[in-house]
């Protein structure tokens, strides 16, 4: 009775997709705890004693399995291996021909093994993106006032070198209203910015979560058109596929510090994260604006100011967020959360782990991302780690 219960409260609630049933891991790696599932398939339950039987074969590196794994580099931690190399030295998993066609894979992230995206497509792709992006706020709706520029060399010395906000006026009646600004502004208050504090989330903000997925890439024309690339690329074989994919990669928890589930790609880079004194993360305009307003976050300097004189710009930030500082917190300044939420999810599945060459407007933006490679999700996807506008040096 119960299971029948649970699972069709999972059915009509927000389990759609993450797995078939309340014993496996499959899909589920990495998703925070679920009471509701007779086993867990985080990091924490090797330590409860409560993983699924499958947790490893999914979920561990050291899996003896090569789903998801191939063409991934060498690790010594790996009971077999999946790369090309591993038919040499014969120790290669025992599905690595199946599942690998006896080569290639590339791709941490993403649904991408073996595809290839060109950087020509990319920069094409970016344009495309850069060109939809009509939510973006308009030279009226958003003034900002940069003030102090410093070298690279004084990012470090926490000086408050900017007697006025960052963010001079948002217009926040006609932004905030768009629906993916509402989604953006529900989800950020979800998080806890110390890392080594549990994450836990009520259903509802789970639903926010998926909202804001569904709004940013499935409700505006910039998203279907990443979506339509992703798909004729092969990398997507339906949208619902690639929704799906992208609310695990980017908010799926992991842990960052003691075992605990404390973090997320979406929480570290659009919410902002403090780690070890420092602030780690943190990529977003409109959270530095909501912070700033709030009068816990203090704009000093900016140590880069990109090409663009129209939004959206990027600059690179020292702040000081409620006693802790981040030395250059760069950000795409102006655009709308599809936009963001598009570009990093672009970059990490086409070049994870890597710079990925955008274009926009012409000018280059290089946007860096990182694969999170300590745990995964699905048949052993990478969630992603970091992703950020990188900042040429001065
Ligand atoms: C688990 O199920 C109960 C109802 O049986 C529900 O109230 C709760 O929100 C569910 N928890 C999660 C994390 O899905
Ligand atoms: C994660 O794995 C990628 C690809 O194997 C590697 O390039 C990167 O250095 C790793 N990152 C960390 C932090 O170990
Ligand atoms: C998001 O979209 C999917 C697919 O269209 C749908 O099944 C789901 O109910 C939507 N979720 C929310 C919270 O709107």
């Amino acid at each position: 009775m119960k299971i029948i219960a649970v699972f069709a409260l999972c059915v009509t609630l927000f389990c759609q997709g993450y797995g078939n049933t309340l014993d496996s891991c499959q899909g589920r790696c990495g998703y925070g705890t679920d009471s509701n599932y007779s086993c867990q398939c985080n990091q924490a339950c090797e330590r409860f004693k409560d993983c699924c039987s499958d947790y490893v074969e999914f979920c561990k590196v050291g899996s003896m399995s090569c789903k998801g794994r191939c063409g991934e580099k060498y690790n010594s931690q790996n009971k077999c291996h999946c790369n090309s190399k591993c038919t040499r030295y014969n120790n290669c998993c025992s599905d690595y021909a199946e599942l690998c066609n006896g080569g290639g894979g590339g791709g941490g992230g993403g649904g991408g093994g073996g595809v290839v995206v060109t950087d020509a497509e990319i920069k094409a792709i970016s344009e495309t993106l850069f060109a939809l992006d009509s939510n973006k706020a308009s030279a009226s709706e958003l003034i900002i006032d940069p003030q102090a520029l410093v070298p690279d060399s004084q990012t470090g010395s926490q000086t408050d070198l900017s007697s006025v906000p960052l963010f001079s006026y948002v217009d926040e009646e006609v932004l905030f209203s768009k629906p993916t600004y509402a989604a953006l502004l529900a989800v950020l208050d979800n998080y806890q910015r110390m890392t080594g504090q549990t994450e836990d989330f009520s259903p509802q903000q789970l639903a926010e979560q998926e909202t804001f997925v569904n709004e940013t890439m499935s409700n505006t024309e910039l998203g279907r058109e990443l979506f339509a690339f992703l798909y004729t690329k092969g990398i997507y074989a339906s949208e619902e596929e690639f929704l799906h994919d992208l609310k695990m990669m980017w908010f799926g928890l992991y842990s960052r510090y003691n075992n605990k589930m404390d973090s997320s790609g979406f929480e570290h880079i659009f919410a902002g994260e403090v780690k070890k004194g420092k602030v780690s993360g943190f990529h977003n305009w409109i959270q530095f604006y909501l912070l700033e307003k709030r009068g816990v976050l203090n704009y000093y300097s900016h140590s880069f100011d990109g090409p663009w004189t129209n939004y959206p710009d990027v600059l690179g930030m020292q702040f000081m967020w409620d006693g802790y500082y981040k030395q250059v917190g760069s950000a795409i300044i102006g655009s709308s959360p599809e936009f963001d939420f598009a570009l990093y999810s672009l970059c990490y599945i086409t070049r994870p782990g890597k710079q990925c060459y955008l274009s926009l407007g012409g000018k280059t933006l290089i946007i860096q991302t990182y694969t999170w490679n300590n745990s995964f999700y699905g048949d052993g996807k990478k969630f992603i780690g970091s992703a950020f506008p990188a900042t040429p040096r001065n």
